[in-house]
């Protein structure tokens, strides 16, 4: 009897063992070749139809990665940016995002700038318990989909309500909306900004819809232009606003177009028919503007971006390299790359000095900071106003 009990307990200790060799087998392979590496998934829009904002974010995210590694890596270990291209499509971003999960078995993911790919891929990273950060996708409901998802940006309620603020600060009181049914951030904006103009006793006169993909506005430009608005807000993507924007002169529409951060791309005056066209002194609001902010980290941010790319940083940059910064600093903090420690460590993010502001991530994983109104002017955006969220009671 004492000998069975024995060699069960002899069996049971190899059986154990055996496990334990395995899963750390399995653990080791995961990294492909070298096996100190973290893996970093992101996903970006690096084609398709947004996909300047995604090349923009990529080239802040990977700097962030390299300058990581080149002051050591984190805890010893070396990371590894892996970059999976979304053709911006939210059906691929869950895809990829999977992928980038269970097969590179990545620490945490980066992305997704557009709120409607945020928003598909995100249920996937709460389901599989990794972090998500998101640079720049600014739908309050991003971050709803549970307690692994964050962003480094405001939101939209913030966001909109600053650009009905400026409005009515403009002396713009009558407006018309003219937003994407099919994106989420787009009609999150109208719906916010809506509110707001009106809270201040503004009034909407008129409000009309177009799709992702659509090259004549025509009809609903001329039904807009018929309220004789003293400006239109368009909470779109630069792959419509300079469509938009030519269509609008051409039917009438003179008044003065409103946007958000989603103009933002060295497309969107081209796309407006170049300097001095239809785009011409119109107002959007962003995160960042280089030239802005004066504080060290934002310019030695902006002198090592310019040598590495030769280009400007615009906000997606900006915010792409925040949103790897500070999950490099969660992992330095949490000493460990057991998700759940590092998802406590990203919670409790408090003044991280991002270039595009400080940092603190609230309960609802959210972070707070003041926007800027930009004016196009030329081929150029300028600071034209900033509000930050207590100028606007928020
Ligand atoms: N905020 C936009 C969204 O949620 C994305 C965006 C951010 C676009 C910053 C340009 C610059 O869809």
């Amino acid at each position: 009897m004492k000998r069975m009990v024995n060699a069960t307990t002899a069996a049971l200790c190899i059986g154990l063992a055996l496990m334990w060799l395995g899963g750390c087998k399995k653990s080791t392979s995961s990294g492909d070749q070298d096996t100190s590496e973290i893996i970093v998934g992101e996903y970006a829009s690096l084609t398709g139809t947004t996909a300047t904002f995604g090349n923009s974010t990529h080239r802040g995210t990977q700097m962030a990665i390299d300058d990581a590694n080149a002051a050591g890596g984190v805890n010893g270990r070396k990371l590894r940016l892996v970059t999976e291209d979304d053709q911006s499509k939210p059906d691929i971003a869950r895809t990829v995002v999977t992928r980038l999960i269970t097969q590179e078995k990545a620490v945490a993911i980066l992305g997704e700038v557009a709120s409607t790919r945020s928003m598909a891929a995100a249920p996937v990273c709460q389901q599989y318990k990794v972090p998500m950060i998101s640079p720049s996708s600014t739908n309050p409901a991003v971050t709803d989909a549970g307690d692994y998802i964050f962003r480094v940006c405001f939101t939209d309620d913030f966001q909109a309500a600053v650009v009905a603020h400026f409005a009515y600060d403009q002396g713009f009181r009558k407006v018309a909306i003219f937003k994407d049914i099919k994106n989420d951030y787009s009609v999150a904006f109208a719906a916010n900004f809506g509110a707001e103009i009106k809270r201040l006793g503004g009034t909407v006169a008129a409000e009309q819809f177009f799709q992702e993909g659509d090259t004549d506005f025509k009809a609903q430009l001329t039904t807009l232009a018929s309220a004789k608005p003293d400006a239109v807000l368009v909470p779109g993507y630069y792959s419509e606003v300079g469509t938009i924007a030519r269509q609008a002169r051409e039917v009438g529409l003179k008044a003065p177009l409103l946007g958000g951060d989603g103009w933002d791309s060295p497309k969107l005056v081209p796309g407006a028919g170049g300097p001095g066209g239809a785009l011409e002194g119109c107002f959007f609001s962003n995160h960042y503007f280089s030239s802005e902010l004066k504080e060290e980290v934002t310019q030695t941010f902006l002198g090592a971006f310019r040598k590495k790319y030769q280009l400007d940083p615009d906000a997606l940059a900006a915010l792409g390299y925040d949103a790897a910064r500070l999950l490099v600093d969660a992992l330095k903090r949490a000493g460990t790359t057991d998700r759940a420690k590092l998802r406590d460590a990203i919670a409790a993010t408090k003044d991280f000095p991002g270039v595009t502001g400080k940092i603190t991530l609230d309960a609802k994983r959210n972070a707070r900071k003041a926007a800027l109104i930009l004016k196009v002017e030329g081929d150029k955006f300028r600071v034209y106003k900033s509000y930050t969220p207590e100028q606007i009671g928020q």
